[in-house]
């Protein structure tokens, strides 16, 4: 094959992206792209968003501006975190763009008048008042099930079943709240049965080397037998169906977004053809490689759908692999965007400034090639300090530290090997095959398993030979030592170049290595005797308790919102008589001291004017209150409450009254305007 053309999921302009793309998508395309670009092999890696749909007109309608309005930010958020990231794009364009509208408009066209799809007049769901007709997710209704009230056109978020809006009792618009009536609407749909026997023969036979979860979630929609697919929507935003009579519909946002990989390549080459060549090189010629990045709620759109419309157009090749990966989780949970649950990319990049390839590091050590895994921090700080500092940084800085202080920064000359020379570096000419073989294989994880190999060998090898040590007894010996330690530093640069850019730049930078070629690798003569290296500075540096913990806090206080969000109060409590309530004796109380407990996190201890005399109340709020924050107000109090020791010997006299939240936050309770301390409230 002459060039291979990678994809990456168009992500949706509706929201930020977060780790789980990452890992799921753009990390593994920028790794393989990264190492065939190293090999010097001819690579395009296609990128961009996906700015139709359905989600994109709902969150317009949330904020009170318009889909552009919503795409615009959100794409350049998008392109932003990724440039950031390393994810290497040739290029990064967007589904509104003039280009992709023309390109994917002909596309209909040509699709359409060759007779390709078929049209089907149906009855939809239609608003009179709005004047619209209703896609599933903005159809709400009565659960048949549940009857839950809001169950959505496609799903009960109550009971989960899966739902069509056909089934709903009482439909309305999700959006106005208006009824909805049935309106017949005509559509064409592309004939996925007819495409059904060829799938089969490609799929099932001609790509059984396809990942396991991919083949079989393909095996499993050609079993369950291809039906017809509507490729337009009755909706105002995306790409006006090119025919008469189509007013007021557009291409379906799944028929369009993949064919933005391939009017993202025109707008690449069309800009500069003497670098790139021309789109269709990339896209009809059959020396060209075809490889889909994705996740695996993707796998039917990119294995079936997109497949039938290229064949449906016969000018085009078809995806050679498809690596889908699985789903990330995020600390035991499911990542969410509308529950706004995850670890995005912008926030992250501000968070933890310049730790990109941290991060990079544990989506792949963790990458859900073959099942969902998990994300969380506590591990995310383990791999970090445990691997990328106490392993490949310490071996590099040890080496680079040494030659600095023996050698001046100088390359020493080689002596004669010793048996552990020669086993150290049989061990590390072994890597360079695995990698490649792991990569080409698309199992990054593994890859970069080996690649942290070559640092352990190297950290085992200088703690064994002990230069510190010998440089006392047998300075000769400790050159041949620090050279090879040297070589393998240089190695390092080259093997991690794919999955941590930013360090092996670094790096690069710190032994003036000015070449990088994936053939060097296993070499034992990049950094020649003599040469005089860069000044050495730590590669990693440790990720504190305290950043963690920030993280973790972070997303706690997102459950809490959401379970907030979601609550309900609680049933009141059994009736009492009046002669019950007047038993309490509640007051108005000014604070005129409150200080932390020393010992006790939880505690404030109030110093309260009650109009009689001076009390002290303890109360458990000191996780929500600075004690300044309290001083000099009005504070409700039960008065009359027998008192009550703590652990530590001290009294409260009574109790300050607060409400707690549904998110388990905590508010004082104060009175509207100021009273004299003691008044009583009833
Ligand atoms: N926007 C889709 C998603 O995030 C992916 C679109 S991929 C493309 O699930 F092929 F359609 F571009
Ligand atoms: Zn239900």
């Amino acid at each position: 094959m002459k060039r291979t053309l990678v994809t990456s999921a168009l992500p949706y302009a509706n929201g930020p992206v977060h780790i789980g793309h990452l890992a799921g998508v753009y990390v593994p395309a920028d790794i393989y792209v990264r190492y065939l670009r190293l090999k010097g092999k001819d690579v395009l890696f296609v990128g961009g968003s996906d700015e139709h749909g359905v989600p994109v007109t709902i969150r317009a309608r949330k904020e009170g501006c318009t889909p552009q309005d919503v795409v615009d930010r959100y794409h350049n958020i998008i392109k932003k975190s990724f440039e950031v990231f390393g994810i290497s794009f040739d290029v990064y364009s967007r589904t509104t763009s003039k280009i992709h509208h023309q390109f994917a408009s002909d596309f209909f066209k040509k699709l359409y008048d060759e007779g390709k799809f078929i049209a089907i007049e149906s009855e939809q769901y239609y608003d009179e008042q709005s004047g619209e007709f209703l896609t599933d997710r903005n159809i709400r209704g009565e659960c048949p099930k549940c009857h839950a009230q809001d169950a959505y056109g496609d799903q009960c978020e109550k009971c989960g079943s899966t739902l069509s809006p056909d089934e709903l009792i009482n439909p309305y618009n999700a959006v106005t709240g208006n009824p909805l009536v049935k309106r017949s609407t005509k559509h064409w749909y592309l004939p996925l049965d007819q495409y059904q026997p060829w799938l089969e023969q490609w799929i099932l036979q001609e790509h059984k080397e396809w990942r396991p979860n991919v083949y079989g979630q393909c095996k499993s929609w050609l079993d369950g037998g291809l039906k017809p697919r509507a490729v337009t929507r009755d909706l105002n935003w995306g790409i006006p169906v090119p025919v008469e009579g189509a007013e007021g519909k557009v291409l379906y946002v799944w028929f369009d977004a993949p064919i933005g990989y391939i009017s993202n390549t025109k707008e690449l080459c069309d800009a500069n053809p003497e670098k790139w060549g021309t789109w269709q090189q990339w896209w009809q010629d059959p020396e060209s490689r075809l490889i889909h990045f994705i996740g695996k709620d993707n796998i039917v759109f990119h294995c079936i759908v997109f497949p039938s419309m290229l064949k449906a157009h016969g000018d085009y090749i078809l995806p050679d692999n498809v690596p889908s990966n699985e789903f990330l989780n995020l600390e035991g949970e499911k990542i969410s965007t509308s529950k706004n649950y995850a670890v995005w990319l912008n926030e992250y990049l501000e968070e933890l400034p310049n730790r990109q390839d941290e991060l990079r590091y544990v989506l792949t050590a963790n990458a859900p090639e073959t099942k969902d895994n998990d994300f969380t921090w506590a591990d995310f700080q383990a791999r970090c300090n445990n691997e990328l500092v106490a392993v490949y940084g310490n071996f590099v800085n040890r080496a680079l530290q040494l030659t600095k202080k023996y050698y001046n920064g100088i390359v020493p000359a080689c002596g004669e090997l010793t048996d552990t020379d020669r086993a150290a570096l049989a061990e590390f000419a072994q890597v360079k095959d695995r990698v490649e073989a792991l990569l080409e294989d698309f199992k990054f994880r593994d890859a970069q398993k080996e690649a942290m190999n070559l640092a352990r060998i190297g950290n085992k090898y200088i703690a064994d030979e002990e230069p510190w040590k010998v440089i006392k007894t047998d300075p000769e010996r400790v050159k041949t030592v620090i050279y090879i330690s040297l070589q393998l530093t240089a190695n390092l640069a080259i093997a991690f170049e794919p999955f941590l850019p930013f360090s092996s730049a670094r790096l690069r930078e710190m032994i003036c290595m000015d070449t990088l070629n994936w053939e060097d690798l296993g070499k034992t003569d990049l950094l020649p005797a003599g040469k005089q290296l860069g000044e050495p500075s730590l590669l990693f540096l440790k990720i504190e308790d305290e950043t963690i913990q920030q993280q973790v806090e972070k997303l706690q206080a997102t459950v809490r919102a959401n379970e907030a969000a979601n609550a309900k109060a609680e049933p009141v409590k059994p009736t009492i008589v009046y002669d019950d309530f007047q038993k309490l004796d509640i007051r108005v109380g000014t604070v005129l001291e409150c200080e932390r407990v020393p010992k006790m996190k939880k505690l404030l201890k109030f110093l309260i004017d009650d109009g009689l005399e001076k009390r002290t109340i303890v109360s458990g709020i000191a996780q929500w209150y600075e004690p300044e924050q309290l001083k000099g107000k009005q504070v409700l109090f039960i008065a009359n409450l027998a008192p009550r020791e703590f652990k530590n010997g001290l009294v409260s006299q009574g109790m300050i009254l607060s409400a707690e939240n549904y998110d388990g936050t905590i508010s004082v309770t104060t009175v509207e305007h100021e009273v004299k301390a003691g008044s009583q409230v009833s």
